[in-house]
């Protein structure tokens, strides 16, 4: 098993990719705590885990909270005595908004959930990976993060600013064994459209054209694969740059 001996914990783990990193940290061996808001789809993951052998614990968090974040990391250490793997994967859509109708609320919500919550969680976790010498903080930001296109201007920014994040974090901690890295994933089968709320016409019609040529949707478990790849020593010289895994979508522009 790959992840022997490690300690997990994993945001967004009720649903989608979050689920399916969860499942394959820990059938490679991982220690998983489990974070979400929806307690019931995390413990549902975590059943299946400890079915499969597999240990993982569920935590009940909001991400958009400090006390939550600070309480899922605080849980690895007390339960599993130690952190090594930070996946800072819980996020929302926006409402394909362009900067001209975004409300305040809805700004504040997404960069809460998408964006602060991901520095939050990484300050908390660097004292331990400090201390250790070694640690690994993977960032789940999104093609939006790179290009303008992809959904609106609130959920485009937050994942540019994730990228701007980890860039910053990988290189500041480069010489203390601490690696931090972003996957931008294009479009992928998850329940991620839940989160779209108030639909803006005008934005998601001018995000048609882009999305109309994207190969194929991706598979949750195609992105932990990439998760995977960015815990393990063998991508020990890939630090503070962003891993797309979208199907070639990017590549026509
Ligand atoms: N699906 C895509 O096409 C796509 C593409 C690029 C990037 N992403 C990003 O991938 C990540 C995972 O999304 P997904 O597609 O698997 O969606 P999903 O909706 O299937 O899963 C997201 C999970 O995050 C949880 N969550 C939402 N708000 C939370 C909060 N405040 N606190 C804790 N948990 C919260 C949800 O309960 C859910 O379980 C997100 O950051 C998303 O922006 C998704």
């Amino acid at each position: 098993m790959k992840l022997s001996n490690k300690v997990a914990v994993v945001t967004g783990a009720a649903s989608g990719m979050g689920k399916a990193i969860a499942e394959l940290y820990a059938k490679e061996g991982a220690k998983v705590i489990a974070a979400d808001l929806n307690m019931d789809g995390t413990k549902a993951v975590v059943e299946t885990i400890t079915k499969n052998g597999g240990t993982a614990i569920a935590v009940q968090s909001n991400v958009a909270k400090l006390e939550d974040i600070e309480n899922m990391i605080d849980t690895a250490v007390k339960e599993f005595g130690t952190l090594d793997i930070l996946v800072n994967n819980a996020g929302i859509m926006d409402g394909f908004e362009p900067v001209g109708d975004i409300n305040d609320d809805r700004w504040d919500l997404i960069f809460d959930i998408n964006t602060k919550s991901v520095m939050r969680a990484m300050r908390k976790a660097i004292p331990i990976f400090l201390e250790k010498g070694k640690g690994v903080i993977i960032n789940v930001a999104s093609t939006g993060g790179l290009n303008g296109a992809h959904a609106g201007a609130a959920y485009g920014a937050s994942k540019h600013a994730v990228v701007g994040l980890t860039k910053n974090t990988g290189y500041m901690y480069a010489n203390k064994g601490i690696r931090c890295n972003a996957i931008a994933p294009g479009g992928v089968k998850t329940n991620i459209a839940a989160s779209m709320k108030n639909i803006n016409e005008f934005g998601m019609g001018r995000t048609q054209a882009v999305h109309a040529v994207m190969p194929r949707m991706g598979e949750a478990d195609e992105i932990a694969a990439v998760a995977l790849f960015l815990a393990l020593d063998e991508s020990s010289f890939v630090n503070g740059t962003v891993l797309v895994a979208d199907g070639g979508w990017t590549a026509a522009f």
